[in-house]
């Protein structure tokens, strides 16, 4: 039987008894727990087989919210948060005492969004506790954007995915953090960084690990298929190294109509990157799941979301 349901009540019940409920957002599902119980924590790191050093999102119902979740609201956090909650901007600021450790990695900061997803606001507000819910992948697998990639992944785990149809957006969170007040990007994602820029001004970037000791999930090998996955600017060239293999084209906006390709997704074929985003990780689980021998990726052009798309292509291809 599947565990997909619309059933609100359903999930209320179930995430009120300490469980989990796989939630729909407007980025990608999440795996979700109520933050204050211990016992519901442990099974998201478990479920996920994730470290417990990588902290959660804390997911809050509206902005109002947000003081009893952190201790300090910078200026230009209030700023943020005032023009894109609900939305895909996660802030990581100084979390109010009553945060767990578990919930934050032990550290004295703690990430919050308020998600743009009708479904889960509704949950949200009857629920007494905001919910910690990272994405509803294993650790480094490819995350969800439909309820049946979380079914496929976690049907024997969780009791529940909340319907709530497929992920507007498509690609996780734009995480910023703050040093001195200061607002820096730890994560590029669904929100670009030329609307954050239009809003507070220029803004770092520290996407990459090496760069930033402060965004522990931020590994190199992430977001990956489990089929050898290779990313470049020159599709026809790359098909040509691998012939008599069995490939699958991910392509931007045009079709390569080249006999050597056996499947082929296009994006967008308007090139409207909003709309790449929205495809790409249900179009990476797709070929994923084709016995091919290797997917080859085109890069995206590096303005907006194309930035966020790149980032997480070029994750999802790294090899040793
Ligand atoms: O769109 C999203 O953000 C989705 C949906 C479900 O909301 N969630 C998501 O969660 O992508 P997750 O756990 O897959 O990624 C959260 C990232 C991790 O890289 C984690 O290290 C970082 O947020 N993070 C969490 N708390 C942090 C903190 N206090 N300081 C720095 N980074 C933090
Ligand atoms: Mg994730």
């Amino acid at each position: 039987m599947s565990i997909i349901s619309k059933d609100i009540q359903k999930a209320i019940a179930l995430l009120t008894n300490e469980e989990l409920v796989a939630i729909p957002t407007e980025t990608v599902y999440g795996l979700a727990g109520n933050i204050f119980s211990e016992k519901a924590i442990k099974s998201i790191f478990e479920t996920k087989k994730r470290p417990f050093f990588n902290p959660l999102i804390v997911h809050i119902s509206s902005v109002d919210i947000l003081k009893n979740i952190v201790s300090e609201v910078p200026k230009k956090a209030q700023i943020l948060a005032d023009k894109f909650w609900p939305g895909s901007m996660t802030l990581v600021l100084k979390k109010d005492k009553s945060i767990p450790d578990i919930i934050t990695g032990g550290k004295d900061t703690v990430a919050v969004r308020v998600p743009n997803h009708a479904v889960t606001l509704e949950l949200l507000s009857k629920l007494p506790f905001p919910l910690a819910a990272p994405s509803a992948n294993p650790f480094n697998n490819i995350s969800p954007t439909k309820p049946e990639h979380v079914e496929r992944y976690f049907k024997n785990d969780i009791k529940m995915v909340l319907d709530g149809g497929s992920c507007k957006n498509g690609i996780e969170s734009t995480i910023i953090g703050f040093e001195n007040e200061e607002p820096i990007i730890y994560r590029l994602g669904a929100l670009a960084v030329e609307d954050i820029e239009a809003v507070v001004g220029k803004v770092l970037v520290k996407n990459k690990k090496e760069e930033n000791p402060d965004a522990p999930g931020m590994l190199a090998k992430h977001y990956s298929p489990q089929t050898f996955t290779v990313l470049t600017t020159n599709i026809l060239d790359e098909i040509s190294k691998h012939q008599h293999k069995k490939i699958g084209v991910l392509a931007f906006n045009t079709s390569y109509k080249n006999e050597g390709i056996s499947t082929e997704i296009i994006l967008s074929k308007i090139s409207n990157l909003q709309e790449a985003a929205s495809k790409l990780y249900d179009a990476l689980h797709e070929l994923d799941h084709l016995n091919l021998d290797i997917i080859i990726v085109e890069k995206l052009p590096e303005n907006g979301l194309g930035n966020s798309i790149n980032d997480r292509l070029k994750r999802a291809a790294f090899h040793q």
